[in-house]
């Protein structure tokens, strides 16, 4: 979607926002699908109220882009345009066992940040692309941590009420792989509470699981990480590997051969190619397992 061109654009910069035309979605996601549309970087925190009541004025839909490593964007011209977070350095600081951070931060920069602190808990997420705002939302978890545990006060703006507001901890609910933030709330500083423990020792727990991951997960390709939930009790990638259905593909997306919960974009992977195969390996599942899988990655259908 364009907007770049038209009235809008000039409000937009005075409101302290950057546009970025016709950007390619491709190069935003870490599957490297995806269409175009205009960015827009907000800049300043205290005008993203404004900001949003524009663009419903306006009519003008818009999604919240994040660091874009769990997501798959609809091919061509998008039909909304996406909100960032531009990243501030170094986003985040420590106080005692606190540590305030950007939700624009990395999330794996984090851990290592608040580790150089002597502050650790969140060792298992070492591995764990993408951002803190992303982390928050979809309550980010890997090997026994989930980032949620952690989280004492998230700094928002509310779609409810139109305003930037705190939410303690205690009032949010962290479940796997979902919170009750609501779509359109979007992330802006987090405070996490955070248990001491030396370097030393945080750096030997990061390294475990860094390991871990490696053996198991295809880091240097083209992915949003798992695909689906895991359903109760049970683990999609055993069952869609138990299927012999590593290496199945629709064009260049293809199940990973060393994670079936990965699908890959092997080249020029397009979304409908992308979307064909994940409707296709939910349907076997379902046919031989009776089980519905869910989606993990977030689908921007146009
Ligand atoms: N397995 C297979 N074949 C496969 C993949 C897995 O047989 O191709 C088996 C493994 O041998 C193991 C079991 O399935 O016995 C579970 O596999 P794994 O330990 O890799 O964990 P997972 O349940 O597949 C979850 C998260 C990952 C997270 C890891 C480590 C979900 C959907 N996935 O994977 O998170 O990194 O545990 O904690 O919850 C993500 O969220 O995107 C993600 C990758």
């Amino acid at each position: 979607m364009r907007i770049s061109d038209r009235p809008i654009a000039a409000q937009l910069k005075e409101l302290g926002v950057e546009l970025v035309p016709c950007a390619s979605m491709v190069e935003k996601t870490y599957l490297g699908i995806g269409g175009t549309t205009d960015i827009l970087e907000l800049r300043k925190h205290e005008t993203i109220p404004d900001v949003i009541h524009l663009l419903k004025q306006e009519g003008i839909p818009y999604r919240l882009l994040g660091g874009g490593s769990n997501l798959l964007v609809a091919d061509g011209e998008l039909s909304f345009v996406a909100l960032h977070l531009p990243t501030s350095q170094p986003g985040m600081r420590v106080e005692g066992n606190v540590a305030y951070v950007d939700a624009a931060a990395d999330l794996g920069g984090t851990v290592t940040f608040c580790a150089k602190h002597d502050l650790g808990g969140m060792e298992g997420l070492i591995g764990v692309p993408g951002s803190i705002g992303g982390a928050l939302r979809m309550n980010a978890g890997a090997y026994g941590t989930q980032i949620g545990t952690h989280v004492r006060e998230v700094e928002m703006y509310r779609a409810a009420t139109g305003k930037i507001e705190k939410l303690e901890g205690a009032d949010i609910r962290f479940d796997y792989r979902h919170t009750s933030f609501a779509p359109d709330d979007l992330m802006l500083r987090v405070k996490l509470e955070l248990p001491s423990k030396p370097f030393k020792e945080i750096l030997a727990g990061i390294k475990v699981c860094n390991e871990k991951r490696r053996s198991s997960q295809p880091l240097n390709q083209k992915s949003a990480g798992c695909i689906f939930k895991n359903p109760q009790g049970g683990s999609a990638g055993r069952m869609i590997d138990e299927l012999g259905l590593k290496g199945h593909h629709v064009g260049d997306a293809t199940v990973s051969d060393r994670h079936a919960n990965f699908f890959v974009n092997k080249g020029s992977a397009s979304c409908s190619e992308m979307l064909q195969l994940i409707d296709d390996v939910r349907e076997r599942v379902r046919k031989a397992y009776g089980v519905d899988l869910e989606n993990e990655v977030i689908v921007w259908k146009n």
